[in-house]
């Protein structure tokens, strides 16, 4: 399913009625990590129901409304629950609400997911700033660019180096670490899920050089990307990846969502201080 540029322009003058802010930073909140929503002051909130050609959440951990408020001071839009190629979606329609964001006006995209852990040195509760990412789906079609190239958000063949911009990765690194939050960073490798990965899945992903794996975030970077939008992403590491065939152990999306759930003051704080950084 691919959307005309007349279809993002009708999801933003939905908004435009509901709402006189004009966004700045653009925020997907992942798995668990609902709180970050009660740092956004005085929101005007609109269920994904109500605006044109959204799709709906029906992901576990997922609420479904957009939120457009301030955070610090910031005027910022922002997804509380997100789509995914494994709820049925499409890759247009997964990212339909990020190109709605660049029509807004937004700058900067701060990406946020629940990942398993692949790194043998991450730790459950752990956060990784993405520096890079494979694509399974990507690589093999399910891509949000493909199909009539909307020349109105960018090229036709766009470059994914520097997806997730350098200087914001450092200036999120110089923020956490003077709250004393050390974070990790690596490569994230997208799947389309729903199922959990092998161990031999889990294993050919570390052998090729991923840190940890998620079903989103992607999709949502390569259009922002591909608009011009800067984007800083961030996986909480909610799970270790099984990589041992005889290992009885597994993941559970129920534990996911807790384990996200218990990092959510150390983003509180770090959102406080980054929002107004990223956009100053
Ligand atoms: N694999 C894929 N997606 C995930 C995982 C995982 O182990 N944990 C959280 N999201």
């Amino acid at each position: 399913m691919t959307f005309p540029l007349s279809s993002f322009h009708e999801a933003a003058d939905a908004i435009r009625a509901a709402t006189a802010l004009k966004p700045k930073a653009g925020l997907v909140l992942g798995s668990g990590l609902d709180a970050l929503a009660d740092l956004v002051h005085q929101p005007t909130v609109l269920p994904y129901g109500q605006i044109p050609h959204f799709p709906e959440s029906t992901a576990l951990g997922h609420k479904g409304d957009l939120m457009l408020g301030h955070i610090a001071d910031v005027p910022v839009m922002v997804m509380r629950g997100r789509f995914h190629l494994y709820e049925g979606y499409s890759p247009q329609q997964t990212v339909f609400p990020i190109r709605v964001m660049h029509i807004m006006g937004v700058r900067t995209v701060i990406l946020t997911n629940a990942a398993g852990g692949l790194n043998p040195e991450f730790r459950v509760g752990d956060i990784m700033v993405i520096e890079d990412h494979i694509s399974f789906p990507g690589l093999a079609g399910l891509n949000p660019l493909r199909g009539p190239n909307l020349q109105d958000f960018g090229e036709r063949f766009p470059a994914l180096n520097h997806t997730y911009t350098p200087e914001l990765i450092h200036l999120a690194h110089r923020l956490a670490a003077d709250q004393g939050l050390a974070l990790r960073q690596g490569v994230y490798a997208h799947v389309a899920g729903p199922n959990f990965e092998t161990p031999a899945e889990v294993r050919m992903l570390g052998q090729m050089g991923a840190d940890a794996v998620g079903m989103s975030t992607v999709p949502e970077a390569i259009v922002a990307k591909h608009a011009g939008m800067p984007v800083l992403g961030f996986s909480t590491i909610t799970n270790i990846c099984v990589a041992e065939t005889t290992s009885t152990e597994q993941p559970d999306a129920a534990d996911v969502v807790e384990a996200a759930r218990r990092v959510e003051q150390g983003y509180q704080a770090l959102f406080l201080k980054l929002v107004p950084a990223l956009v100053s």
